[in-house]
């Protein structure tokens, strides 16, 4: 039988039986290894009429109480968790190298072992000594945190096995090397099997464990976009360089809502939690200017009030260029195309930058309306109306919709003393907290009010 070949992306995992250059899945560029094949696995006829074991079933109802969590002191990181840490769970944390994943997973070990976990903190990239100075660094040399650097996953789970602690983490995963897998450590097939083995084995023995990964572009080691599947949460932490801003932003939580973030602040001594995001969004905002306009936005649970600038000046190209940084480009594009349609306002032959100040990514469609006024306030040199916030989801008609929480929005703005909103018509403004509030059915009636009739 002629041997069969599999082929994965190493970018988003999805298996193929040709090479392509590009995954046709993820859209990825040269992304594509070949894989030793998968375990044939079971034959390839049914099962048969041998009989297995009759299962129990149960109904939905249950007595049972929601699993104690353990909360680790961090606020910011609790959050993103759904409210601490579930016993047994499993987390991936993905990120940028270099954005800061280990600091903040060094930290967390100490508060949580701080808090009477048994925590075991397993290195495969570092030396001891290199964690230690971290740790030094961070003032956590006395956290009662046991640490290990290792890369043979069949000794670290002896090591787990004999130790019971009650949190592993795990820097990183693609470091991770599983004996009985041939192909080498970072692979699709080996991420794959040590996610696998780990979360496992952390569901059988009731350790919670955290699985940290790499986001790579060129494709050189698996993402962890390859194992997002096996575990219960996944969080990214985020962060532009040359910002100390990071995010820590929750894509899937099995025990809590997705959606959440969670705002740090990078330090010469470690991660610092930012309870207030908005006010320091905001804080490097000097008097209204053209282009700038404060969105008011919602991450998860939270409202988060943060700057839109926009740049349109005349292209010296003949291709116009539209560079954005902390958004969509292709909504960018939609919004673009929508002022032309509806409201007769070209940006043919100008260059377009949009840019959310502080590294903050956005990626709600109620910023549409910002942007839009953003866009406009820049190409018209008029600044809009200080201590106005604006929000609002726009349609490819020109119409604009109500987005949910309004009333949260609005009393953030309140709060950080802003005295009026542009908002869409339609949506519940009654806790508004004595903002002015200009309500807009369309785009159109939107130019018309704020840049008289553009
Ligand atoms: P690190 O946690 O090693 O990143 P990752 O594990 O995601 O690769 O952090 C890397 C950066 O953080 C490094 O450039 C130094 C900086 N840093 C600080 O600014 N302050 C600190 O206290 C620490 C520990 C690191
Ligand atoms: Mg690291």
């Amino acid at each position: 039988m002629a041997k069969t070949h599999t082929f994965t992306c190493n970018a988003c995992g999805a298996s193929s039986t040709k090479w392509s250059g590009r995954c046709e899945a993820c859209g990825e560029w040269n992304s594509i290894v070949e894989e030793a094949p998968l375990s044939a696995g079971p034959a390839k006829k049914s099962l048969g009429g041998k009989r297995g074991r009759a299962l129990n079933l149960t109904d939905l109802s249950s007595d049972e109480v929601p699993p104690p969590r353990t909360h680790s002191g961090i606020a910011e990181l609790d959050r993103v968790l759904g409210g601490g840490l579930v016993p047994s769970s499993a987390i991936l944390v993905g990120g940028d190298p270099g954005i800061g994943k280990s600091t903040l997973l060094l930290q967390a070990a100490a508060s949580f072992a701080r808090k009477g976990l048994k925590t075991i903190y397993v290195s495969g990239e570092e030396a001891s000594a290199q964690v230690r100075m971290r740790a030094d660094r961070l003032g956590l040399r006395d956290a009662p945190v046991q640490l290990a650097t290792e890369t043979n996953l069949r000794d670290i789970l002896t090591t787990l096995e004999t130790e019971k602690p009650q949190l592993a983490i795990i820097d990183s995963i693609q470091t991770m090397w599983a004996d009985n897998v041939e192909s080498a450590p970072g692979s699709v097939s080996q991420v794959r099997a040590a996610a696998h083995e780990l979360t496992t084995f952390a569901k059988r023995r009731g350790m919670s464990v955290i699985l940290v990964g790499h986001v790579t572009k060129d494709g050189q080691i698996a993402g962890p976009r390859v194992i997002e599947h096996m575990v219960d949460t996944v969080l990214y932490f985020e962060g532009e360089r040359g910002h100390q801003f990071r995010i820590l932003r929750a894509v899937k939580n099995r025990f809590g809502p997705a959606d959440e973030i969670g705002v740090f602040e990078m330090t010469g001594n470690g991660l610092s939690e930012v309870t207030n995001p908005s006010a320091l969004f905001l804080s490097e905002r000097d008097k209204p200017a053209p282009g700038s306009v404060v969105f008011a936005g919602i991450e998860g649970t939270r409202p988060v009030l943060c700057e839109l600038q926009a740049l349109v000046a005349p292209s010296p190209h003949s291709q116009a260029r539209r560079a954005v940084v902390g958004w969509d480009s292709g909504r960018l594009a939609m919004i673009l195309a929508v002022l032309e349609a509806r409201c007769g306002i070209p940006f043919t032959g100008l260059d377009v930058y949009l840019n959310v100040a502080g590294g903050m990514r956005i990626t709600e469609p109620a910023a549409d309306l910002a942007v839009a006024a953003a866009l406009l306030s820049a190409r018209e040199d008029t600044a809009l109306p200080a201590d106005t916030v604006v929000f609002g989801e726009i349609s490819l008609s020109g119409a604009l919709r109500p987005v949910g929480q309004t009333e949260n929005r609005l009393k953030e703005a309140a709060k950080l003393g802003f005295s009026g909103a542009i908002a869409p018509s339609g949506g519940k403004t009654s806790g508004a907290g004595g903002l002015n509030i200009q309500k807009m059915p369309d785009l159109t009636a939107f130019v018309g009010e704020i840049f008289g009739a553009g």
